[in-house]
């Protein structure tokens, strides 16, 4: 590794960092992260933290997860790369689909198709999604809906669908043909509605609205994250996807669940539609699916779905979609022993566990600090921390004071990651209770410097 003083003086300097301005990076430097181990990172001056932030949502095992480390590097020495394209697959890649299918089987979902991450693995679906309805001669269903505030990664398709004009503006004109409902969003809603029931029964009747509006047979498909994460984790009503999935399927159009933060056990349950009782037709995973040690997704689709592709004889059910990297077999291997350790350690439990203290801490802060406006979370290990100005106008706090807190918060002994006015909470699920204290303990400290 290069020495200290050339990564500071370096920093940023030749490289352009993603969600953030290129000025910003080079007048801020970011933290520079050499090592990790357990729930900790350990940045260049040799400060040590509680990673608050789990990587970006997908370090599930913590950074010592030693058969991961070592199903990687056995898979290198033994096959280090072969295509899954037509005509050829490898060991790792079959063994994994068929774990998956188990995993998933309580979901009503049976094949997987391998993508390179969950940006790759919203496009999969969505193009899939629009394949299923040629099949079945319904070539006219190519429009999207999703929520606002949803984030579904970055390729054209899946910022089009996006809900958040951060990642949209700048890349306009989008896909054609996508449509937003408002996120069933308590604390901020334009239906001025806090009661979370109502509100999903408002968002609800949107929906119903928009695809009567568009006429259901145009409409392919409707996206949604079971909890949305990056939009400033918004956990909808219990009644909320299940209604969804009902005005789906009465209206013929496929329900592709988001699960690129929610599967495999962030929000206390093994996937957030089985947190909701849905069974979806699409669900894109990726980020923990290995641990975040190797760039590797998969799109789970359902036993309905398949059968309409296997058993057409058209030649319409082609696949004209894949990555060099689909199914790559190191990805692969990483991903069997992520599986294998995620279950056996039923890290799902935890999350549950350790997410409630850690929300029911948050709540406790909001008590003693008049700059919070709004904590949600409780639903496992997401939680988020919304700054205002002040409390009866909800005007989002100072641009700089997410940042302020960040970094008093760092320094105290915990990473958390700021989100426009959001302070943003996602750690590893391995998290103990005393690594919730710290947390907690930090961000006190951060919130007093203000
Ligand atoms: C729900 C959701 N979908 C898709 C993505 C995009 O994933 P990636 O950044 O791996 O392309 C993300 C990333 O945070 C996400 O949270």
């Amino acid at each position: 590794m290069k020495d200290e003083n050339f990564l500071k003086a370096n920093n940023a300097r030749s490289l352009w960092h993603p969600m953030t301005a290129p000025s910003d990076s080079l007048k801020n430097p970011p933290a520079i992260i050499t090592g990790g181990h357990g729930v900790r990172i350990r940045d260049v001056d040799g400060h040590e933290v509680v990673d608050g932030v789990g990587g970006l949502w997908n370090v599930n095992l913590g950074y010592s997860c030693q058969p991961v480390k070592d199903a990687i590097a056995a898979q290198l020495d033994r096959l280090p790369y072969y295509s899954i394209f037509r005509g050829t697959t490898n060991d790792q890649v079959i063994e994994l689909a068929e774990e998956l299918r188990k995993f998933f089987e309580p979901d009503g979902l049976t094949r997987a198709f391998f993508t390179s991450g969950g940006s790759d693995s919203v496009e999969t679906a969505l193009r899939l999604a629009r394949q299923y309805h040629k099949i079945r001669n319904e070539p006219g269903r190519v429009k999207y809906l999703s929520l606002k505030k949803g984030y579904h990664g970055t390729h054209t398709g899946g910022a089009s669908v996006n809900g958040n004009a951060n990642f949209r503006t700048q890349y306009e004109p989008l896909l054609p043909g996508c449509y937003h409902i408002p996120a069933p969003f308590p604390y901020r809603n334009p239906f001025n509605e806090s009661d979370p029931a109502k509100l999903a029964a408002l968002c609800l009747q949107a929906l119903e609205d928009e695809i009567a509006f568009q006429g259901a047979s145009t409409v392919a498909a409707f996206i949604m994250e079971p909890i949305l994460g990056a939009g400033g984790v918004i956990p909808p009503h219990s009644s909320f996807m299940p209604g969804v999935a009902e005005i789906c399927r009465r209206n013929g159009i496929l329900l592709i669940a988001d699960e690129v933060i929610t599967a495999f056990g962030r929000t206390g349950a093994w996937t957030g539609s089985r947190l909701w009782g849905v069974k979806p037709d699409f669900t894109c995973t990726a980020k923990a699916i290995t641990n975040a040690y190797f760039p590797f997704g998969a799109v789970m689709i359902a036993e309905a779905v398949a059968e309409v592709f296997e058993s057409d004889e058209t030649g319409m059910a082609a696949i004209g979609h894949g990555y060099t990297y689909s199914g790559h077999p190191v990805g692969a291997a990483a991903a069997l022993a992520t599986l294998a350790e995620t279950q056996r350690l039923k890290i799902n439990e935890n999350a549950a566990a350790r997410g409630a203290e850690l929300f029911a801490g948050l709540q406790a802060l909001k008590e003693r600090h008049e700059v919070i406006g709004d904590v949600r979370g409780g639903h496992g290990l997401m939680n988020a921390v919304e700054l205002v100005a002040d409390r009866a106008s909800k005007k989002p706090a100072d641009k700089a004071t997410p940042g302020k807190v960040q970094a008093k918060t760092y320094q105290e002994g915990a990473m958390v990651r700021v989100s426009g006015n959001n302070i943003i909470l996602s750690p590893p699920l391995i998290l103990t209770s005393a690594d919730v204290q710290v947390i907690l303990k930090a961000l006190e400290a951060g919130f007093a410097s203000l």
